[in-house]
């Protein structure tokens, strides 16, 4: 098939690109709703698989299963804890890694027993070609155009680059000094920290299917993360989601 699985966490990570659908079929599942149709001519299935590793998981082997999706894309936002990982930076995965996983002393911290993997690939190929489309949303005259310059003002946007690296999963919005030094402590070359990537790509290279996975930074998961990543989520994400998506028509 050519179909494009899109998932993102919440409703305001991919409504921007579901409104934007042609020829829209929704089909319920086990309490997601996944909406068949077309952005342009790339036919496309998306839905949101709500916050967590567990929550993606379960909703990537039913996207794989029920519907005959080549590759998946996973957008949303993170927190960046990376040194100059900036809010309104996105973040290409490169590789994933769940930071809470630790069976030791029978493996490694952080390996995924059976599987012997700490970290997951992301398609190095597809997440190249994804970044050099996002690089032109980003430019300062395409931003202006996209985002109220209030928000661009309040959220200070004004260069944002496109990263590509280390992204760290795990079940825990990280909000404090403390959490997000200790995780960088142990994760240095992670670039920010979500909830659910490194999950959908340990899934993902199970079923042998390709994916990628895109976050806009919403906040530096630290003390003031609840507020700046609330008002992301709520202001900007929405246009970020809907700009990138629809440069991964025809990949
Ligand atoms: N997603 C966005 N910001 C986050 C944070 N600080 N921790 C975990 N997930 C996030």
């Amino acid at each position: 098939s050519n179909v494009i699985g899109i998932l993102g966490a919440i409703p305001q990570e991919i409504n921007g690109i579901i409104n934007s659908l042609t020829s829209v079929k929704e089909t319920v599942i086990s309490n997601r709703s996944y909406y068949e149709g077309f952005l342009g001519e790339q036919k496309v299935v998306v839905v949101y698989s709500r916050i967590g590793k567990v929550a993606a998981a379960a909703t990537v082997a039913t996207l794989l299963l029920k519907f005959d999706v080549c590759k998946v894309v996973f957008i949303g936002v993170a927190g960046g804890i990376g040194t100059d990982v900036c809010v309104g930076d996105v973040v290409v995965a490169k590789d994933l890694i769940q930071y809470d996983m630790d069976a030791s002393p029978l493996r490694p911290k952080f390996e995924v027993p059976l599987i012997g993997k700490s970290y997951f690939n992301s398609d190095q190929e597809l997440s190249i070609a994804i970044m050099d489309r996002i690089k032109a949303i980003l430019s300062p005259d395409n931003l202006n155009e996209l985002i109220d310059s209030d928000d661009l003002k309040k959220f200070k946007i004004k260069a944002p680059k496109v990263l590509f690296g280390t992204i760290a999963s795990g079940d825990q919005f990280v909000s404090t000094n403390e959490q997000r030094s200790r995780l960088l402590a142990e994760l240095p070359n992670a670039l920010c920290v979500e909830m659910e990537g490194a999950a959908v790509a340990q899934v993902c290279f199970e079923f042998g299917i390709p994916c990628v996975v895109i976050r806009t930074i919403s906040d530096n998961a630290n003390h003031e993360a609840s507020f700046s990543f609330q008002s992301f989520v709520e202001e900007v994400s929405i246009v970020y989601g809907r700009e990138i998506l629809k440069t991964i028509i025809e990949l």
